[in-house]
């Protein structure tokens, strides 16, 4: 089964309208190559800005709530994040699994309400420094995935994105049979619980990916792309990891 890669730029709470030109120069190269698919989650505060003028790249949110709407003050539904621009989501991003507490199961609802609303869903799991120290982050992260995964999961809406908690912001990545290890096993959680889809499916790699050490990470069986945070805030340090692919 032949993935296409791709690369995904989250730029957690990150940027202003001047950083737009970034999105601008990113877009420009998509516009060059369809080999890879590309895209970036601005903060919400850019959604709209960015998706209407960069029509190359596809605009993606950071979060989303699990209900349709209602008396939840702050939050946005899938709906709106559609409305502003937002063809996709990230849930369970593992800063918001630490720091607002969410669980496998509100992740699958999230999912699943990306999936209502007709968008897409990147799906993030991944395994403190603690689980892999005591050499249980396989089990851990499938385990996680498995309970994270929403019924209708299917490889049209639906992405995975392995990221290691310890990789994240710190310039350290796995070894690469690490990295190869976990995909694998989680490919073959896929197929378990959905069948043949499960190998459609993509399964991005996630944690200090760059310029420098994507082409290795990129080419690694079952590693369909890159969830990038740090190196994707300018275009001059996320095209090289573009390029890579491309
Ligand atoms: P870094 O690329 O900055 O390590 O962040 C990865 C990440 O959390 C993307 O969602």
């Amino acid at each position: 089964m032949r993935r296409k890669k791709y690369i995904i730029g989250n730029w957690k709470m990150n940027g202003l309208a001047q950083d737009l030109q970034q999105i601008g120069e990113i877009n420009t190269f998509c516009g060059r190559n369809d080999s890879v698919d590309s895209a970036i989650c601005p903060p919400v505060t850019l959604i709209s800005g960015a998706a209407q003028v960069n029509t190359d790249i596809t605009i993606g949110a950071q979060d989303v709530h699990h209900n349709e709407a209602g008396a939840h003050t702050g939050c946005l539904s899938a709906a709106m994040l559609k409305e502003a621009g937002a063809r996709f989501s990230i849930v369970g991003h593992s800063e918001r699994r630490a720091d607002q507490g969410e669980t496998d199961a509100l992740v699958a609802a999230k999912a699943k309400a990306l999936k209502t609303a007709g968008m897409n869903a990147i799906l993030c799991v991944g395994e403190t420094l603690e689980t892999r120290d005591a050499g249980n982050a396989i089990d851990f992260v499938t385990a996680q995935l498995l309970a994270s995964l929403p019924e209708e999961a299917s490889s049209k809406w639906l992405t995975v994105a392995y990221e290691p908690v310890w990789a994240i912001g710190t310039g350290r990545v796995p070894q690469s049979a690490d990295i190869a290890d976990m995909h694998a096993a989680l490919r073959a959680a896929l197929t378990d619980r959905i069948g043949s889809d499960g190998d459609n499916m993509r399964i991005l790699y996630g944690g200090s990916v760059n310029g420098g050490n994507a082409s290795e990470i990129l080419t690694l069986d079952n590693v369909d792309g890159a969830l990038v945070g740090g190196a994707s805030l300018t275009a001059d340090k996320f095209l090289p990891i573009l390029e890579a692919v491309a």
